[in-house]
């Protein structure tokens, strides 16, 4: 009966195809196998197409017989892949193993820039005297910056600055004296602090970079002298040049203090011979400093009767050339690693 065979010739067909399956080797096999059987042109879904042959009656139970070798067959297949991913997997972990002993690859060790490292040590060394450390923002409005410094808007004295404006009222701050009047608005005294940072110039020539670093230090207190503010800056000269530096104290001018001084130290590089560096003086200017103005007391409400004060600012590329001998400011800015590789 043609029925009987059909199921027949079906059940040979996947009996065959199992075998097959079970006999692949590795996804290639399987995969050509697959096509065999169950493509679209293969020999289970040939028979599939023979049902036009059959007598009605029978249809419904030949396609139902054929579906269920289809699907039997399907989840051989299924398992089969498993198995064989199973078995490549595990031989790729033995075949393709990593030579632990090889020498790595070579990282590139970083170093602090020089700007960084003379901060740090500034820092340290004002620290090891009861100093606090204070910061405050690079864009400043004019009060803090001129205003409240005793810097009115028709001064002189903003001409020397040289100012980049970033607003009628904004500008990006020529020196850290308004980290000052920021710390004497939020603190009262005593107090003494130095404020490192980036300040802005609209400057660029040798000497001269349009971003450079300043170090502010402020100590208000009662009695605070011109004499302490001497005695600080001569212990931090020796401590930072770490010789016995001779200073000198030339009368100057700033508007925010009264009497003011520009701090010389004696050439490190002649000993006070005179040098091309010292331009034959014998000395190099390191700094501004003075008694804090009473108009700037003023501005920030310190009652200028009960307590004195004393300001100054460093400029600290160039205490940094004249420590590791650099001759030109733009090293520091550049990038150069030949020259960033020596302070690792
Ligand atoms: N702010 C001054 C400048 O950038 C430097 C300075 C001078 C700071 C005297 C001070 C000071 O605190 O007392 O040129």
């Amino acid at each position: 009966m043609a029925s009987v065979s059909h199921t027949d010739v079906i059940a040979t067909i996947t009996d065959q195809a199992v075998t097959e399956v079970d006999a692949t080797q590795n996804e290639e096999q399987l995969e050509a196998v697959r096509v065999r059987y169950l493509g679209r042109k293969g020999l289970l879904t040939a028979q599939l197409k023979t049902i036009g042959d059959l007598p009605e009656a029978e249809r419904r139970d030949f396609g139902a017989t054929v579906n269920a070798a289809k699907s039997r067959l399907s989840r051989q297949f299924e398992s089969r892949l498993l198995a064989l991913q199973r078995v490549s997997r595990a031989s790729a972990l033995t075949s393709e193993s990593v030579d632990v002993t090889l020498p790595g690859r070579r990282n590139d060790r970083g170093g602090i820039h020089p700007v960084t490292r003379t901060v740090r040590r500034i820092n340290e060394i004002f620290h090891r005297i009861g100093f606090d450390v204070a910061e405050g923002p690079e864009i400043e409005d004019d009060f803090h910056n001129f205003g409240a410094l005793n810097i009115p808007i028709d001064h002189p004295a903003r001409a020397m600055h040289d100012t980049f404006y970033v607003d009628d009222d904004h500008v990006l701050r020529t020196h850290t004296s308004p980290v000052q009047i920021r710390y004497m608005k939020t603190h009262k005294p005593p107090l003494q602090v130095i404020a490192p940072g980036r300040v802005y110039r609209c400057d660029s020539d040798v000497t001269h970079t349009p971003m450079f670093h300043q170090v502010e230090g402020l100590v208000v207190g009662v009695d605070v002298s011109f004499a302490d503010l001497k005695g600080v800056l001569t212990y931090f000269a020796q401590e930072f040049f770490e010789t016995d530096l001779p200073l000198r104290f030339r009368p100057s001018y700033f508007p925010f203090t009264e009497p003011s001084a520009e701090v010389d130290i004696g050439c490190i590089f002649c000993k006070g011979t005179g040098c091309r560096v010292c331009q034959r003086t014998g000395w190099i200017e390191i700094l501004g400093c003075g008694m804090v103005h009473p108009e700037v007391f003023r501005q920030v409400d310190i009652d200028n009767e009960a307590y004195t004060g004393y300001a100054f600012g460093l400029g600290i590329e160039r205490v940094t050339m004249l420590r590791y001998g650099v001759d030109d400011l733009r090293l520091f800015f550049n990038n150069e690693l030949t020259f960033l590789s020596q302070f690792r």
